[in-house]
């Protein structure tokens, strides 16, 4: 134990090293990059308006600029972005990336050398709290490369989260944290900003199996399909009603925060397939919010669903592909599910 009396990442990662004795090390650093990159967001976050980082970023016209997804690509979007790619391309560790932010996956450039992973991310979640100076978070998934010596194709990304090597996010909020899950339970570490360093402060994260606070953007009530109306009725008529206790709602609008959350305390979080866009299966990605996430949940003892079938086992078609997605405390997302399996 170092004299700051907690363990570092660092120390954390040569740990959990021991348990594959035939591991080269690339891992490891390709997490503590990753880890590194999540810093210097942090910074950026932290700095707010006072580095002029806040806004919509702007294209070469004066328009706005649109990612793959439709959406308006925050400035802060676009520089995360680049701090991941630029801070773990050069490793040699990586076999290619995907991000929110690029349409395409991210071919290693040549004067660098390729690896066996492959890293998949959301650069900034819960972009639109930016400007509102509210908890935004980044999350990411690391696969193995299926071909590392062939030419990159979508094809390699599109693996179930039951194949994840590790799954993590970091977190801005009043402190910086980085949570990570090696597939030996989940930990989280905080940002000590006097050493630069992540300490480890919540060494198994577990959820409680029993809650009685749920998550979901209620104004798409009218999309909602029949099991999570009934669910979310329940929930709604407290005591009184079939669940005969009371419940409360939290709704942040950054996954990331709401996944944080329900780590530390339990709770459950739906962000279900809808009819509001027919063109759209739900609100969230599966390769770089709705995977990690739910692999983090997984390995705390919670459960993340599609509301049909277990989430890591879903076999994603495409590198951006949608998907309805609860998590959170056990007892809650069976319940979720057994709704939508029971006739109506
Ligand atoms: P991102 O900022 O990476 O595009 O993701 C935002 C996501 C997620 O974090 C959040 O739960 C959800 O969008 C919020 O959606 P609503 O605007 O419908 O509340
Ligand atoms: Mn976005
Ligand atoms: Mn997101
Ligand atoms: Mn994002």
């Amino acid at each position: 134990m170092p004299l700051t009396g907690r363990k570092t990442l660092t120390q954390y990662l040569i740990e959990q090293r021991r348990r594959f004795p035939q591991a080269s090390g690339d891992f490891n650093a390709l997490i503590l990059d990753v880890a590194m990159a999540c810093k210097a967001i942090a910074r950026a976050v932290g700095k707010g308006a006072l580095a002029g980082s806040h806004g919509a970023q702007t294209t070469e016209l004066g328009g706005k600029s649109i990612n793959v997804q439709g959406e308006t690509q925050q400035k802060l979007d676009v520089l995360a972005n680049d701090y991941f790619l630029r801070i773990t391309e050069w490793s040699g560790h990586l076999a290619g990336m995907a991000s929110e932010e690029l349409e395409e996956p991210y071919q290693i450039p040549a004067q660098f050398a390729r690896g066996k992973y492959l890293l998949v991310f959301d650069p900034l979640d819960g972009s639109s709290n930016i400007d509102v100076n509210l908890t935004v978070g980044s999350i990411f998934s690391v696969l193995r490369a299926p071909n590392p010596d062939a030419a990159l194709s979508e094809q390699d990304f599109l693996q179930p989260g039951n194949q994840q090597v590790a799954a993590g996010y970091a977190l801005y909020g009043p402190s910086t944290m980085f949570v990570l899950s090696v597939g030996d339970g989940v930990a989280g570490f905080t940002l000590d900003t006097d050493l630069g360093e992540f300490m480890l402060t919540h060494p198994r994260m577990q959820i409680p199996a029993t809650t009685q606070e749920f998550a979901i953007n209620a104004s798409n009530a009218r999309f909602w399909e029949a099991p999570v109306k009934r669910y979310v009725d329940e929930c709604l008529a407290g005591k009184s009603g079939p669940r005969e206790k009371d419940f409360n709602m939290r709704w942040i609008a950054s996954m990331v925060a709401e996944a944080h959350r329900i780590l530390t305390r339990g709770g459950v979080f739906l962000y279900p397939r809808d009819s509001k866009d027919a063109s759209k299966p739900g609100r969230l990605r599966l390769l770089y919010e709705a995977n990690p996430i739910g692999f983090l949940i997984e390995q705390a003892g919670g459960r993340a669903s599609t509301g049909r079938k277990p989430m890591l086992d879903e076999q994603p078609s495409q590198l951006h592909q949608r998907i309805g997605l609860v998590f959170g405390s056990r007892n809650e997302v069976e319940r979720i599910e057994r709704y939508h399996a029971e006739p109506l």
